[in-house]
């Protein structure tokens, strides 16, 4: 196969959780460019409504099948129903990507059961109840296998005493420990890798605050980038296509880490 044909994602299926808001919506926008022709994702509705990132993804690509689910992922029953509706729209899917996050920043003494709560029910035991449903019903029919692509963040490699957040460190670190368990225990038919970002410009997401023009921790923060640049929604969906399709065939339980260098200094 051609270099370029193995980066296609031509006539696939995928699925998005928190698509319609942050980096869900340039995952959406980038698989849609690399050829997936049916698109699904979900979120809560709290933030950026469902309907819209409908709406505007089939303005822009108006060839594709693509609908929105509203599911909190930490809700057991409100996943078992989207995998319901989704079987009655497809035979099976392609592609998941478990993109959904929150967090609660504040020092680990002030955190309380109920904040730590909130960060480990979406990011972890969410992304657990996706994979396990979507997987038993959608992705294992696959005749083709399927793969699955976890978003990690820096944090699940370093600590931070700027701002810290020690469920969101944590719950991004059990993610790869899923990523490395899944791999092996779904290979060879599923391939489950994750992606491991830094922070953001360009996209209005978690990091939009410090990456911003006119932020204060802007330029500090630059400093420390050996490539003295954020990551950008090119970068992500590069990334992303790179992990769902044939071109990283040979691949599978590792971490792309997306960060500028920041964590080799
Ligand atoms: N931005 C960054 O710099 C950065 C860096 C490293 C890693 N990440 C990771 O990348 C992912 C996306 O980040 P982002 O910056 O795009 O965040 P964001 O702008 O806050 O968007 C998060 C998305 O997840 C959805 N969501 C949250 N809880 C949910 C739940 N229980 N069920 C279903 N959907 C839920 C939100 O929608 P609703 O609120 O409407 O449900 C929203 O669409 C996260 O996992 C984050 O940890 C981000």
């Amino acid at each position: 196969m051609k270099v370029l044909d193995l980066f296609s994602l031509s006539g696939k299926t995928a699925f998005v959780t928190g698509g319609a808001k942050g980096l869900g919506r340039s995952i959406n926008e980038g698989l849609l460019e690399a050829g997936v022709s049916s698109i699904f994702f979900c979120g809560r509705g709290r933030h950026g409504s469902i309907e819209d990132e409908e709406k505007r993804l089939k303005e822009k690509f108006p060839d594709a099948k693509i609908k929105g689910f509203t599911c909190d992922i930490s809700i057991e029953e409100q996943v078992k129903q989207i995998v319901k509706e989704l079987k009655n729209i497809i035979k099976y899917l392609d592609i998941l990507i478990c993109n959904a996050g929150v967090t609660w920043a504040a020092p680990t003494n002030e955190q309380t059961l109920q904040t730590w709560s909130k960060v480990i029910d979406t990011n972890l035991t969410g992304s657990f109840l996706i994979i396990r449903d979507f997987s038993r019903e959608l992705i294992k029919p696959n005749p083709n296998g399927g793969k699955i692509i976890l978003i990690s963040s820096l944090l699940a490699l370093q600590g931070t005493a700027i701002i810290p957040q020690i469920g969101y460190t944590a719950s991004k670190a059990a993610l790869l420990g899923l990523t490395r368990q899944l791999a092996v225990e779904w290979a060879p038919q599923i391939r489950v890798n994750s992606i491991v970002p830094s922070f953001f410009e360009g996209i209005d997401s978690m990091s939009q605050m410090f990456t911003v023009e006119g932020s204060p921790v802007r330029e500090a923060l630059l400093e420390t980038i050996p490539l003295q640049r954020f990551i950008n929604p090119s970068d992500l969906k590069a990334a992303i296509c790179y992990l769902a399709s044939e071109a990283s065939a040979g691949i599978t339980g590792q971490y792309l880490v997306l960060d500028g260098g920041l964590s080799i200094k």
